[in-house]
């Protein structure tokens, strides 16, 4: 069990592209180890999603993991937990809704980011299988911000109203009671 070190904002690997996982490589010791250390990692930060630069590895792999129950955004339904290797998101149905979001790498925030809730994302899986899948609501809008981090982008950058960008306990004071 390795827990690694997340990096923030700021530092030049959040905003690099990472290259694609080699194919060939899935089934290795550096990818299992890799895949361990981000879970244990994402547990011990106890968010929802993680993508291998957030550790400062610059390959094109996220993890996701949902459980059923109430997390520090609320309510919203579980994903099991599902690793992606080299995604593609397709966006089935343009239509955007706002969630408050936070971001691992951005300790402390929250923003309000609008994004469309119906994608499919072609992927391969942790035992290198091409897969597709789809997404709806919330999860949506995690898959999206999880696979962000692969190109080098920060949910910072869809923020539409800067107004609606703020410090997690004033988040909870101002705005949490106002979402529908
Ligand atoms: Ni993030």
């Amino acid at each position: 069990m390795t827990i690694r070190n997340i990096i923030r904002m700021g530092h030049p690997s959040l905003r690099t592209l990472a290259t694609p996982f080699p194919e060939q490589d899935i089934h290795s010791d550096r990818f299992r180890d890799l895949i361990q250390d981000m879970r244990d990692t994402l547990h011990a930060a106890g968010g929802i999603g993680l993508a291998a630069p957030q550790i400062n590895e610059m390959v094109q792999v996220a993890i996701i993991e949902i459980d059923e129950g109430p997390s520090r955004y609320g309510d919203l339904g579980a994903v099991e937990f599902s690793v992606f290797v080299n995604p593609r998101v397709t966006v089935l149905n343009p239509e955007a809704k706002g969630y408050w979001e936070g971001c691992l790498s951005v300790p402390g925030l929250r923003g309000f980011v609008n994004r469309p809730q119906s994608i499919q994302v072609d992927y391969l899986d942790a035992d290198g299988c091409v897969q597709q899948r789809c997404f709806e609501g919330f999860a949506a809008t995690v898959v999206q911000h999880e696979f962000d981090h692969l190109i080098g982008k920060l949910y910072i950058d869809h923020i539409e109203d800067p107004t609606l960008l703020s410090f997690e306990a004033e988040f909870e004071q101002f705005h949490l009671s106002a979402q529908d």
